[in-house]
């Protein structure tokens, strides 16, 4: 079906300052850093934000839409500049935080609410939720939903944990993408606990979320749609590469810092080598915790296994990562979607909700046409 006037897109994101792979890349030119790997080619395949959101807009314009990419920078006339002059059609909403808060993403979603302009992903109430690793965990609970168990700590000195076994995990209560999460996270007794917990109040400036630590399998769980929302082919991080004295854990280092070793260990794996009854479980418990959290279009479900191949929720990613060729898309190309067929999916979701003309802004347009 032809469209009459192509779907603007605005392609809305929040990245101020400078790119840490592209200062990365031009050294890697000069030669002034070494790949641990040897391969200095393992350097150079690292996308920058920037590279990533222009291969998610020309995905998009590979789709037929008129799309465009935002970088609203901390400014708030800039973003209200991007909906209202021009004003698009929908918005794929990129942006995790403002002024370097995480908790400011859902207010950025509630403004194009207000502005009644449809968008991708969760609704604020979510966003909200989710970014609150606690609060989501609380409401898992409310449903059964198996997740570790754990205690907030807002402010020292630390209470007495009973009801938890060691060796347990501490991560800031409000962050995303592994902040605060290295090999000490993990803790095998109370002083270690304690010295973990006070540096996340000091450093983070934010509760500490102290959970049992769940040994075993980590899984990425991916889900699309909405009325019949699908769970993508499973992610598996394998650890299996790692030395024995590192944590089978997703550090900020493995995860971001190619000039360490260890980022260059964990493999991923799709789809993951899971029995059926293990893959059914954790797909039953994605879908749930999808519904119940009010995901919306797209969502990322981490989930680990214990040594019993109990799945455990550790935490919801609503608008998850979209790069090319991994975790979510990872799981998508797996069922046969291409990145642009994925984009134009969640696009599509979020045209649905597009609100009808209001009847005062209609009797106002004196152009408008007459009723028949
Ligand atoms: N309870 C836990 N048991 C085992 N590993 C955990 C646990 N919580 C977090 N981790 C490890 O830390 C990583 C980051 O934690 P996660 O809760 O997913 O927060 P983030 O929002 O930073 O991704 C996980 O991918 C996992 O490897
Ligand atoms: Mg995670």
């Amino acid at each position: 079906m032809g469209r009459s006037k192509r779907t603007s897109v605005a392609v809305i994101y929040n990245f101020p300052g400078e790119d840490e792979y592209e200062a990365l890349r031009k050294k890697v030119k000069n030669g002034d850093v070494v790949s641990p790997t040897g391969d200095i080619k393992d350097l150079e395949g690292i996308a920058t934000v920037q590279e990533e959101i222009d291969a998610l807009v020309k995905g998009l314009q590979k789709e037929g839409f008129d799309a465009r990419a935002m970088n609203i920078e901390d400014d708030f006339d800039r973003l209200f500049k991007c909906l209202t002059d021009p004003r698009p059609d929908v918005v794929f909403n990129l942006v995790e935080f403002f002024n370097n808060d995480p908790l400011l993403e859902d207010r950025v979603a509630a403004l194009y609410d207000l502005l009644g302009i449809p968008y991708t992903g969760a609704p604020p109430l979510t966003l909200a939720i989710c970014q609150r690793k606690a609060l989501a965990k609380q409401i898992l609970k409310a449903f059964r939903i198996p997740t570790p168990r754990y205690k907030l700590v807002k402010k020292k000195p630390v209470p007495k944990l009973t009801g938890l076994r060691y060796p347990l995990i501490v991560k800031p209560a409000w962050e995303d993408a592994s902040a605060g999460v290295t090999d000490q996270a993990v803790v095998e007794d109370r002083a270690q606990l304690e010295k973990r917990v006070r540096m996340i109040l000091a450093e983070y400036g934010q509760p500490a979320l102290v959970e049992e630590f769940i040994d075993g399998r980590e899984l990425g769980v991916s889900v699309i749609g909405n009325k019949n929302p699908k769970v993508l082919p499973i992610e598996e991080m394998d650890f299996s590469d790692l030395p024995p004295d590192r944590k089978a854990i997703i550090t900020f280092e493995s995860k971001w810092n190619p000039l360490s070793e260890i980022f260059h260990m964990g493999k991923l794996v799709c789809p993951a080598k899971l029995p059926r009854s293990i893959q059914r479980r954790v797909k039953k418990v994605a879908l749930q915790t999808y519904q119940v959290l009010g995901c919306r279009d797209y969502a990322r479900i981490d989930i680990r296994l214990d040594k019993n191949d109990n799945p455990f929720v550790l935490e919801v990613n609503p608008n998850p990562d979209l790069t090319e060729g991994v975790a979510f898309m990872a799981s998508a190309e797996a069922a046969g979607l291409s990145f642009s067929e994925v984009l134009q999916a969640i696009v599509e979701e979020a045209i649905k909700r597009t609100p009808p003309p209001s009847p005062k802004a209609s009797s106002n347009n004196a152009d408008a046409p007459s009723e028949a």
